[in-house]
């Protein structure tokens, strides 16, 4: 996902990526060992027997890729290895690194057992997928020397390391990539409950009072994603702190986000959109992705990575092989009646 100034995800709220002033507020409220890491049970079980497994045999972690919206713990998960292995942690990404020399420069200062953390690898150059690969099964490292007749190959040595990669967009990856990572890890969206365990950790750690109701409003309407709870209570303690008495209790919440046009379900105006231009323009679809994209003017891959994966989980909406349709939930949620529509998905 680009972080261009013209992405109007940039703008949302109820956005899961990442926007510039989260950097030093996220940074705070990152978790950092697996037992503060709220919910995902199966994936910190995961993890947990996978880190006491190579501790115990003082071997370094198999490769672990992360995948699943933005805001959902990758980054946050990735730091957690580094830290319960007690061994160095260094961040790179897709977008940039651009040429062979900065891979090649990266993989032969690794520090031994470290953790390189690579973010958005589905950006990864192809030039470079290859480079990593023999780095990534063997530790060595395939170096041309010299140019034309004279050039050479050099087979270097790597320290052994973790490489732990994040994704959103995990089919986009090569086979033989994926086929690297000994360690496969699906983060999904949080339920209500693991969401409102998140607020209530942040208030205390930024010292606002906050009541279980007033959790729970945020925590609603936060998209299943840690990241937007976090963003929305930030807001909300603005707004406590300058309408209200300072404290975030229920209706506190409920008025700071109806200012901030975060509904029950935390839609904005483009979740809005999107499903009003499948039911109104399209009948409810299917429409294919890049149609629709036109239609809302959005990028089609910030629809496939931001939009539609909680709508799709709440089940607002469908992806078939024919393109998007908007369900019977989303009908009742508008008040539209389904009878309209002459598709036989109903
Ligand atoms: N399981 C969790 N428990 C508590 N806070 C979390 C959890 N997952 C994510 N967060 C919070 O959400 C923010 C965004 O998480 P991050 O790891 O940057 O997401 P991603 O890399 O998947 O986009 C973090 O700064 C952290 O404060
Ligand atoms: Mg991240």
């Amino acid at each position: 996902m680009s972080a261009s100034k013209n992405n109007p995800d940039k703008e949302r709220i109820i956005s899961g990526a990442s926007v510039d002033d989260d950097a030093s507020f996220e940074l705070k409220l990152r978790p950092k060992r697996l037992q503060e890491f709220i919910g995902q049970s199966k994936v910190k079980e995961n993890l947990a027997v996978a880190l006491e497994a190579a501790k115990a045999r003082n071997e370094p972690l198999d490769h672990v890729l992360l995948y699943g919206p933005p805001g959902l713990g990758k980054t946050t998960l990735a730091t957690i290895i580094a830290n319960e292995l007690g061994v160095e942690y260094q961040q790179t990404s897709g977008p940039v690194l651009q040429i062979k020399g900065d891979l090649t420069a990266i993989l032969t200062n690794i520090r031994a057992r470290q953790v390189l953390f690579f973010d958005e690898v589905h950006r990864l150059q192809p030039a470079l997928e290859e480079l990593l690969y023999s780095a990534l099964e063997d530790y060595k490292l395939d170096i041309i020397i010299g140019q034309g007749p004279s050039a050479r190959t050099h087979t270097l040595d790597v320290l052994e390391f973790t490489f732990v990669a994040a994704t959103t967009r995990a089919g986009l990856l090569s086979a033989p990539l994926r086929s690297r990572f000994g360690i496969v890890l699906r983060l999904e969206f949080y339920t209500t409950d693991d969401l409102k365990y998140i607020v209530e950790r942040s208030a205390e750690i930024l010292g606002v009072a906050i009541d279980d109701a007033g959790a729970h409003e945020i925590a609603s309407r936060a998209r299943g994603t840690p990241r937007i709870a976090n963003r929305l209570l930030r807001r909300v303690r603005d707004y406590a702190q300058v309408r209200g008495a300072g404290k975030i209790d229920e209706p506190t919440a409920q008025a700071a986000l109806k200012m901030l046009e975060v509904d029950k379900h935390g839609f904005d105006e483009i979740d809005r959109k999107l499903l009003l231009t499948i039911i109104e323009k399209y009948q409810g679809g299917p429409v294919g992705l890049n149609t629709l994209a036109a239609a809302l003017a959005e990028e089609p891959d910030a629809i496939e990575d931001i939009y539609e994966p909680f709508l799709i989980q709440i089940g607002f909406l469908d992806r078939t092989p024919r393109g998007r349709t908007a369900t019977r939930l989303a009908y009742e949620h508008f008040g539209i009646p389904v009878g309209r529509k002459q598709n036989s998905f109903f």
